[in-house]
């Protein structure tokens, strides 16, 4: 390990020799050895992988990835697919606009580009639901384009490996602008892939596994005895909190009241048990008053969920009721078959706090 004061210039080649002992498989990967046997990446596998693992974990992601591969093999299949399947099968994996630009941008492919996928930074750009970054890992790893991939594991490893001082966000610009430099021309997939590798496995959060590092020879933040402290952070301002309530009405037939969000906005158009508009103030719609009809709503516990913007604090409310009430819309859905409804995270922690074995029925 590195231990005098003077550092090697940074350079790809000891993190692509580490990265082809240590690559982690993954199942939308072509590995050094897979390509090697001549196995070429499939863009949309790669374009399906990156934009389910944006905020996602890698195992949160794996049994998604494998469903929808297996349900959709090709962006053709996805673009014909009915948007509630969709949106179903995404169900879980939260920021659903991402559900609705994936469908989206596969109807784009299959239809304004004969389902090929553009190869360069640009032409993916001009796809819906494609930004800075799933386009450059498109094209990094589908099509061996020396585009700069920037993810939380990369700006970890860089802002450590350059000692930057600046907080995020605002050493974003530069963190970019030293992975272009440092992104090699001839395996530029490889790389990104091997920095999200690295990010993740040694050049951790807390506890870097320096000592097993390819960069430990380079890395200003290991010279300064504290990687720990990088990547610098503004100070997080706390998150508003919104209250509301929920409600979960079941018949003695075992049925669910639920209902479809609108459109647009938070998990527009994603399935929900009615509740209230959540900007209710604790001493207003947080009550059994906000009810979608008059019962003998009984509070059973509170859900926290947060979202980007704000954390969510709702009263849950449940009551049995004989037969099915007429409401204005919605539905009545047997709660054994919750498991094929797209009800966001959040939905699911409040049905389970009124029903606690709602989502423990298998089909199989
Ligand atoms: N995180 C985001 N994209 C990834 C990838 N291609 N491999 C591993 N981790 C990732």
């Amino acid at each position: 390990m590195m231990t005098s004061t003077t550092l090697d210039a940074p350079s790809a080649k000891p993190l692509l020799d580490w990265y082809d002992r240590h690559h982690r498989d993954l199942p939308w990967r072509v590995s050094p050895p897979m390509a090697a046997r001549g196995i070429k990446a499939d863009p949309y596998r790669v374009w399906l992988s990156e934009v389910m693992l944006q905020q996602t974990t890698v195992p949160a992601v794996k049994p998604y990835f494998a469903n929808f591969l297996a349900r959709w093999p090709t962006v053709h299949d996805l673009a014909e697919a009915p948007s509630e399947d969709v949106m179903a099968a995404w169900a879980g994996l939260g920021y659903y606009a991402r559900a609705r630009n994936l469908k989206k941008c596969a109807e784009a492919v299959a239809q304004d580009h004969d389902g090929v996928f553009p190869d360069t930074e640009d032409g993916l750009k001009s796809l819906p639901g494609i930004g800075d970054y799933t386009a450059a890992a498109v094209a990094a790893i589908a099509f061996n384009r020396r585009a700069a991939v920037m993810d939380g594991n990369v700006e970890r490893v860089i802002s450590r490996l350059y000692a930057i001082a600046t907080p995020l966000p605002a050493s974003k610009p530069l963190m970019k602008q030293k992975v272009a430099l440092l992104t090699p021309s001839d395996r530029p997939g490889d790389f990104a892939q091997a920095m999200m590798d690295l990010g993740a496995t040694i050049c951790t959060p807390k506890r870097p596994a320096c000592a097993l590092c390819p960069f430990n020879g380079s890395c200003e933040a290991l010279r300064l005895h504290d990687p720990e402290h990088f990547p610098v952070k503004a100070a997080k301002k706390d998150k508003p909190v919104r209250y509301g309530a929920a409600f979960a009405a079941v018949t003695a037939d075992g049925e669910l009241l639920l209902r479809r969000r609108i459109e647009s906005g938070l998990l527009g158009g994603m399935t929900e048990i009615p509740t209230t508009g959540w900007t209710a103030r604790l001493d207003g719609e947080t009550s059994a008053d906000a009810a979608p009809f008059p019962a003998a709503w009984e509070a059973c516990g509170t859900v926290t969920h947060v979202f980007t913007h704000f954390e969510l604090r709702l009263s849950i409310y449940r009551v049995a009721i004989p037969a099915q009430i007429q409401t204005d819309n919605g539905w009545w859905e047997p709660v054994t078959n919750l498991e094929s409804q797209a009800l966001p995270t959040v939905m699911k922690k409040a049905i389970t706090t009124a029903i606690p074995l709602a989502f423990t029925h298998s089909k199989e």
